[in-house]
């Protein structure tokens, strides 16, 4: 959530390369927006709120002045979406400018204190109490990394931050704790930035920032230190070449484009070495507990996974949303292996969770797509999605490839890999093959409810997760309201709000679960639900058939998923809406 950069160069449109750069970091909060660059040795900001396109209209933000700068796209916390409380935020003299990620939780007794010695505040924000405690180290003479060094510890939280003052016009001083920040070096040209693909194809050598650690950037050199002060080597990187592809490909929206990339990255899902699954199956096998942790559409693919192990390697797991995981705590011990799933790796539910277990002594495994993520280093072990970058905000072919990831994994359990990745590979080409199928029927659909208020998904089995996938991908992009559940479910409670004309999509492939979940269908059909339903097998009570190829039934959640998110996503923009950036969301959630 929120992207900040900094960029140091030798070049006069440094606002230029700050304001692209954040374009594509976007995902991460877009709420509002502003740069602030040192410029004939004044700062100037610009900001505003709405999307950055909006907020450069108005304000000119690519044009500043100057050759050092940083930029910030907000996802709000603390203080609403207002000019004043969007960053950069400033000292009472205006001469330090600060963009930060993260909460500042200790943020109300700072900004008492500084009010009692003198300080303005300009906004409602946990971040501006870091420029004016700057402001103060700043004034005992201290440098601006030294001022940094001095406050940070006294910060609680989570934070990554950029600080630039007027005295030290050619610096950039940035720090990070649980939120992530990373220094990338071009050509006499110094970056840092929330998140690698901001940076693609600018810099050749990539550096991670531990916790606590302090980067110190000029045009020419990143000098680092550790969270005592201490100079510190960090070994660079080098960019990973898929990580820079970040355009449309031709396509209107992200999304449409991931869901079209699907076949391809299925096949790259299945590109996964064969050792170090078997070695992790048999880690999990061995556990005395498994426990599954993850939020949102991972969670989801994570219910499908735990379907997969019983089903397959016959090994049982639970599942535990992360941002509830901490509880259980108790119950970690070093016989638990703990799977996280996490498209990002930044997660600030399922890292704090992690690093509870991993403190317990657990294993921790995790399956991330992500590079070079928080998540990762507290990993014992990562398997990788391979799905390359995922801009918009709905999660579509990291949830496909998560799918893959837990049927490899499973099979890995039986010693069948190999036939698990043939699999998946014949699973892509059935997915690639019946893309279009639905178009009309889906057109249809969109036509007749996209102005309903309610939809309701639901399934049975290994498809029971899909529903709720679904039903997030609905509400999250269309904002109607959805809920997806076990089809035996349905008549426990939720049964009462259906009436005549709510439409209740079920997914009923002819498998061992068909008849029931018809069963279920007809209960709702009788009380007067249209029924949308998501079969490889026709029946009288459907109103609409969304057709799935006849597949083994444990690879139904790939082929149901695709026609799921195409009818999420023509919704949202029979309705209106921009599906790559849906109203109060954002692509990375590193906040509590
Ligand atoms: O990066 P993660 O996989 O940890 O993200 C988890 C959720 O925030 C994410 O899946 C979210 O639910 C998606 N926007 C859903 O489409």
């Amino acid at each position: 959530m929120c992207g900040i950069i900094g960029y140091c160069s030798k070049n006069g449109k440094a606002s230029a390369v700050i304001f692209e750069d954040l374009k594509r970091m976007e995902y991460r909060g877009y709420d509002s927006s502003g740069i602030a660059m040192i410029s004939a040795g004044k700062l100037i900001i610009r900001k505003g709120i709405g999307k950055l396109d909006e907020v450069n209209r108005r304000y000119k933000l690519d044009k500043i002045p100057g050759q050092v700068g940083i930029g910030h796209t907000r996802w709000a916390t603390h203080g609403g979406v207002t000019k004043p409380n969007t960053h950069p935020h400033t000292d009472c003299t205006g001469q330090i400018a600060v963009i930060h990620n993260g909460i500042i939780d200790n943020y109300q007794e700072l900004r008492r204190d500084l009010i009692k010695r003198g300080h303005h505040f300009a906004s409602e924000t946990d971040t501006e109490v870091i420029p004016h405690k700057i402001e103060d180290e700043l004034k005992k003479g201290h440098s601006l990394e030294e001022a940094v060094m001095t406050i940070a510890p006294r910060l609680e939280g989570s934070y990554a931050f950029l600080a630039i003052s007027t005295k030290e016009p050619g610096k950039i001083v940035g720090t990070r704790k649980g939120s992530p920040l990373i220094v990338g070096m071009g050509n006499h040209q110094a970056f840092a930035a929330s998140d690698s693909l901001a940076l693609a194809g600018q810099i050749n050598q990539l550096f991670m920032l531990g916790e606590g650690d302090v980067a110190v950037l000029t045009a020419d050199k990143a000098v680092f230190y550790d969270s005592t002060g201490r100079e510190i080597h960090i070994k660079a990187s080098k960019p990973d070449a898929v990580w820079s592809e970040n355009d449309k490909g031709g396509y209107d929206y992200f999304m449409l484009k991931e869901i079209m990339e699907q076949p391809k990255s299925l096949v790259a899902a299945a590109l996964q070495d064969k050792e170090l699954f078997t070695s992790v199956a048999l880690d999990i096998l061995r556990a005395g507990q498994v426990i599954v942790t993850a939020c949102g559409s991972s969670r989801y693919s994570a219910l499908v996974g735990r379907y997969l192990f019983s089903s397959v390697g016959k090994k049982f797991c639970e599942v535990v949303m992360a941002s509830e995981f901490q509880y259980f705590a108790d119950s970690v011990s070093k016989n638990t292996l703990v799977l996280a799933i996490s498209q990002s790796g930044e997660t600030l539910d399922v890292i704090e969770g992690v690093e509870l277990a991993r403190k317990a002594g657990a294993k921790i495994v995790s399956i991330i797509n992500r590079p070079q993520s928080s998540l990762g280093e507290l990993s014992h072990n990562v398997l990788y999605l391979n799905c390359g970058p995922e801009i918009g905000v709905a999660a579509t072919k990291s949830f496909l490839n998560q799918l893959a990831i837990f049927y490899l994994l499973s099979f890995s359990m039986v010693h069948s890999f190999d036939m698990a990745v043939d699999s998946i590979r014949k699973v892509s080409r059935q997915v690639s093959r019946t893309i279009d199928w639905n178009k009309d029927e889906l057109a249809r659909i969109t036509e007749e409810y996209y102005m309903k208020n309610d939809f309701y998904y639901i399934a049975r089995g290994i498809n029971f997760a899909i529903a709720s996938e679904g039903a997030l991908k609905l509400k999250e992009i269309s904002y109607i309201h959805a809920e997806g559940m076990p089809a035996g479910e349905l008549k426990h409670g939720t049964l009462s709000l259906i009436e005549k004309g709510t439409p209740v999509l079920v997914i009923c492939p002819g498998d061992y679960t068909y008849k029931e979940t018809l069963g279920n269908a007809i209960e709702a059909k009788s009380r007067g639900a249209k029924i949308i339903a998501v079969s490889d097998v026709d029946n009288e009570i459907y109103d609409h058939w969304i057709r799935l190829p006849k597949v083994h039934e444990l690879l139904y959640p790939i082929l149901a998923t695709l026609r799921l998110q195409l009818l999420a996503y023509n919704m949202a923009i029979k309705r209106g809406h921009n599906p790559d950036m849906p109203r109060n969301l954002a692509k990375s959630v590193t906040v509590k």
